[in-house]
Formats: C-alpha cells, structure tokens, sequence
C-alpha cells in the first residue's frame, strides 16, 4: 500500500521551498525593522487555551480543532492559531512586568478541520504579529501599514475592508438591537443563524449563506452604536490610515470569526484568491489577556495565510530571485575524480554550493547533470589538468571557458559580485 499525505495537508518540496524561505525572509526583514522579536510556542496547548481565547461558540472551537486527549488523560489541540497562545506564553514569562511594550511576530503552521478547497487546508501556515501593551489608535495603524509594506514589497495587491466591534460598553447595546432585527426575519435565516441570534448573533452578518445576507441587508450596523472611546479610537485610526495613504473601506458587517475582538477589526483580500479570499486579518482585543488569567492589557495584531500569499504571488508572475551562483566539478579517471571529492569538501567549506558526481558517469553525462542542476560554472579536470594543476572553467551564463589554478579556484567563483555567493 502507497500512503500518501492526509487529506488537506501537503508536502513543501525543495522547488517550493526557495519560493517559501524567500517569502519568510521578506518578513523577517521587514519585522525587524518595526523591532519586532520573533516568537515560537508549542504546535500544541491545553484546550482551555483556545476555548476561553477564541470563544465556545465560535467555528473554530465549536467545529475545527484538533484535539485529543493524551496518555495522561489531559485535553490538548493542535494551534489552529497563534494568538491565544502568545498571549498564554505573554502571561507566564511576564512579559508586561518587564516591558510596557511587547512586539512579537511568529511564522509556523497552524491546524484546522475545515473542509479542504482552493486555497484552504487543514494544515497551514501563518505568518503573523501582535503589538501588546497599548491602546494608542497609532498601534492599530501601524500594525496594518506593516502588513500593507510586507504585501507591497511580495508585489500583492489587495483591498482592506475596516470596522469597529465597539467595546465591552457598546457591545451589549448594539448586541440587543441586532437580536432584536434578527428576531424579526428569524424564519428567514439559516438554522445555523437562527441558533446563533441567541448565543452569537454578530456572527450572523458574517454567514456566507445567502438566506442570511437577504434577511440581515438592513440589519442595524455598528458602527451607530459605538460608544464615544471607541468612536474617537476608531476616527484616529481611519485617520492615520489616510496620512499613511493606506486606502480602505468600511465594512460595517466585518466581524471576523474569533470572539476576542474589540474595537479594530480589519481584513485584507485579493480578487485572486476566488472563493477563499481573506489573505489575513486581525484588529484589537483587549480583553484577551486578562481573559486568560492576566490583567487588563491592551493589545492589537494581524495573521495572514502563507499558502494564500504564494498562491497570489504565482498568479500575478511574481519573480522569485534566483538562487547563488553554484559549482559542479567534473572527474574524468580515478584521480581527477579523487580530486574533485577534495576540493567539493574544500570549496563548501568557504560557502560555495558545489555539486559532483558520485556515479562514475561520462564527462558528457557530467555536463549534461550540470546542465539539468542549472549550476553557474563548471570546472572540468582529466589527466593534463592534474598535471598541470589547473581546471577547465566554463561560465554556464556567459558560454566562456578559460583555465585557473586549483589554488585560485575559489577566489575565481567569487570573484566579483555578479558570482557573490
Ligand atoms: P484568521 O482570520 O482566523 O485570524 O486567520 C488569518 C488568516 O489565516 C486568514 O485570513 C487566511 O489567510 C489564513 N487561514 C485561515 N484558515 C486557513 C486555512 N484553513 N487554510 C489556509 N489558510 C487559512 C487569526 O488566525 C487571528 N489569530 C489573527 C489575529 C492575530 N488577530 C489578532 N492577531
């Protein structure tokens, strides 16, 4: 029997991964311009970590998590993101005590069991940040411009749609009206939803299921009922969004499906995506560090689908730059092959990718692997090259060819900085 991968995750294979370390590189640099740490938790945490984090009644918890109990008998899941658990491992070190400020970025997979489709896996992965420890309307702009420099840079374009979920002191006023408009065209709405009016009833704006989007077109919106904080925090973001020229719209039904939120909410999306279209997300949620046993701290972040981003990235012809100038030695007897076993070792060791044959082939098979493997030169040695100590040097870009000496081998492959390795 063949196994095979399950359903909904895939292997990253050497082709796919230059494009991948590429992608990661760009956002590591442009994380530490913004002075962001790079966080890493575990692939698994307690349960509660998620349930109390995101909500009971949200789908992730409710319908998508991988979760097991271990021999010890205690609930673990697989992070289906990364939040909750920065914010578990942002308690237990203290952070806040030592920093009024904390910045950290993640890049990792995430788990969840959602129906596999174009741009939708079980396993994927994220590249994300969270900026914990003020309220300043300047974190939530800066946190979006960070995500707009790293999609500009990756040559993506996107829309972002923007909206405020009020605070603990508008919700529940702006929650009343909802379920009361939603009471009012109940029979009209999903099963799903007519649930939700009671437990959840935000979440109905957000169903992609079309009986839903008819009953609720002139559903009340939040942003009439903002409180005058969140009014005020939410204007000066729009505003230095504006002098930022990062252009948006609002999106009044804009929740998101993580019950932690408050105030900012945001989303980016791209025409390129199809029916999957949310490149990333994120907004505030205040409330999330003291809901798992911390104190009240403000904090603000974004996470971004990394398949989603490489799906965009090939669609639009994006250039991946090519990877470092290489080298294959070719053998041609017993001692020039002796030879180029030495000096692959001796070349790799100054940071020269070099490549040689370990199977006795032709000079002619050689130069046709070398061809295949795309290496920049080749260096060619058979019985008057050992003699002479000197290789036959081919530029594979330039079609030239001209002898070098053994010792001056490496100093020619990098020799200017069109061969930098
Ligand atoms: P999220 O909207 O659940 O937010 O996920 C963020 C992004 O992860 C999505 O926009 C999408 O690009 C990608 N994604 C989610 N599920 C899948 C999947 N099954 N397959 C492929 N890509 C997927 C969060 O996770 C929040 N933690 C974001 C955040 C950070 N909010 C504040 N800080």
């Amino acid at each position: 029997m063949a196994y095979k991968s399950v359903k909904g995750t895939k292997d990253l294979l050497p082709q796919d991964t230059l494009a991948w370390q590429h992608v990661e590189q760009v956002i590591r640099t442009v994380m530490e311009s913004y002075r962001y740490g790079e966080i890493r938790t575990p692939i698994f945490e307690e349960t509660a970590v998620f349930a109390r984090g995101i909500g009971e009644e949200t789908d992730i918890v409710g319908k998508e998590m991988y979760t097991f109990v271990d021999k010890g008998g205690s609930s673990l899941t697989l992070r289906p993101e990364m939040t909750a658990p920065v914010i578990r491992s942002y308690i237990q070190h203290s952070m806040g005590e030592q920093s009024s400020l904390n910045k950290l970025y993640y890049i990792g997979p995430m788990f969840r069991q959602e129906r596999p489709q174009a741009g939708r896996f079980r396993q994927f992965h994220q590249f994300g940040f969270e900026c914990i420890g003020q309220q300043a309307p300047e974190c939530d702009a800066e946190i979006i411009a960070i995500a707009a420099s790293i999609y500009q840079r990756l040559g993506i374009s996107y829309s972002l749609k923007l909206n405020s979920v009020g605070d603990p002191f508008c919700r529940p006023r702006y929650k009343e009206a909802l379920q009361d408009f939603l009471r009012g065209v109940y029979d009209h709405l999903s099963p799903e939803s007519q649930r939700r009016t009671d437990t959840n009833p935000m979440r109905v704006l957000d169903s992609k299921d079309e009986r839903d989007q008819v009953a609720t077109a002139n559903a009340p919106v939040i942003l009439d009922y903002l409180s005058d904080e969140s009014r005020a925090h939410f204007d000066r973001t729009c505003a230095l969004l504006d002098e930022l020229g990062i252009s948006y719209t609002l999106d009044p039904r804009l929740v998101r499906g993580l019950d932690y939120y408050t105030m900012t909410a945001f989303e980016f999306v791209s025409t390129d995506l199809g029916s999957q279209d949310a490149l990333g997300g994120g907004g505030r949620y205040d409330g999330l560090v003291e809901q798992l046993g911390g104190k009240h701290t403000p904090a603000v972040g974004f996470a971004a689908g990394m398949e989603r981003l490489l799906i965009v990235m090939e669609k639009n012809g994006y250039v991946f730059p090519s990877s470092a100038p290489s080298v294959y030695l070719v053998g041609m007897d017993d001692a020039s092959r002796a030879w180029a076993f030495r000096s692959a070792i001796d070349l790799r060791t100054k940071g020269i990718a070099t490549e040689l044959d370990y199977a006795g082939r032709s000079l002619k098979a050689q130069m046709r692997e070398a061809n295949k493997l795309a290496c920049t030169f080749v260096a060619i040695v058979g019985e008057s090259e050992m003699a002479a100590g000197q290789a036959q040097v081919k530029d594979m870009r330039k079609g030239t060819q001209e002898s070098v000496e053994f010792s001056r081998l490496a100093d020619y492959f990098t020799k200017d900085t069109e061969n930098a390795f």
